[in-house]
């Protein structure tokens, strides 16, 4: 059994969902994971983690600040542990060149090359917007790739929850020596 931290940035709750999946997943793999919003993680890496996943979504262009913080923080413990980045965006569903950039800009400022990356396709939670949000982001769905939905009395989730499941056990692959847990 290995010790997992998992952080993630989120504003509408589909990064946390994501970082939770993968948690699941890694206990059924026989290891210990612990999840923690980046702005509840004390801008630390708890001690004795055997592997460490942060998570981000992405709006305006941008990979959560408080995560770019705590990466930076934590650059050193980052460097000599196995770790994986993943980020959530729109982008990630149907303009994959857009949702590359996002990353590229997040390895700049972060200088963090993590083990492994994923771009998981996000939501739309039109029903969980404000007003204006919910109509600029229908307009934003409108004209982007991607064929984004536009109901905005509904919320879209375009996450391939397979491809998290992969994810996740590639990472837990890492550590051959867990076993199933019983
Ligand atoms: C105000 C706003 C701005 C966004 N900007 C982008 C963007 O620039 N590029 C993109 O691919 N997705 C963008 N998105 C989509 C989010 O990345 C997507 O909704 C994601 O699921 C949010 O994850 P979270 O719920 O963990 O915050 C934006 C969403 C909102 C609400």
């Amino acid at each position: 059994m290995k010790r997992i931290f998992i952080t993630y940035g989120t504003s509408e709750g589909q990064s946390a969902k994501i970082a939770n999946f993968i948690a699941d997943v890694l206990r059924e793999h026989g290891h210990d994971a612990t999840v923690l919003d980046v702005n509840e993680a004390g801008n630390r890496i708890p001690g004795g983690c055997d592997g460490v996943i942060v998570g981000s979504s992405v709006h305006v262009g941008k990979h959560d600040k408080h995560v770019v913080d705590f990466v930076r923080k934590n650059q050193d413990v980052l460097s000599r542990t196995p770790s994986a980045f993943f980020s959530v965006s729109l982008a990630a569903h149907g303009d994959p060149a857009e949702a590359g950039k996002y990353i590229q800009q997040f390895e700049d400022e972060t200088a963090w090359r993590p083990d492994k990356v994923a771009l998981f396709e996000g939501a739309l939670a039109y029903t969980q917007y404000g007003f204006i949000k919910r109509h600029l982001m229908k307009r934003i769905a409108d004209s982007k790739p991607g064929n984004l939905g536009t109901d905005m009395s509904r919320d879209y989730v375009y996450t391939e929850w397979d491809g998290v499941r992969r994810f996740a056990e590639d990472f837990a692959a890492g550590f051959p020596e867990a076993g199933p847990m019983r």
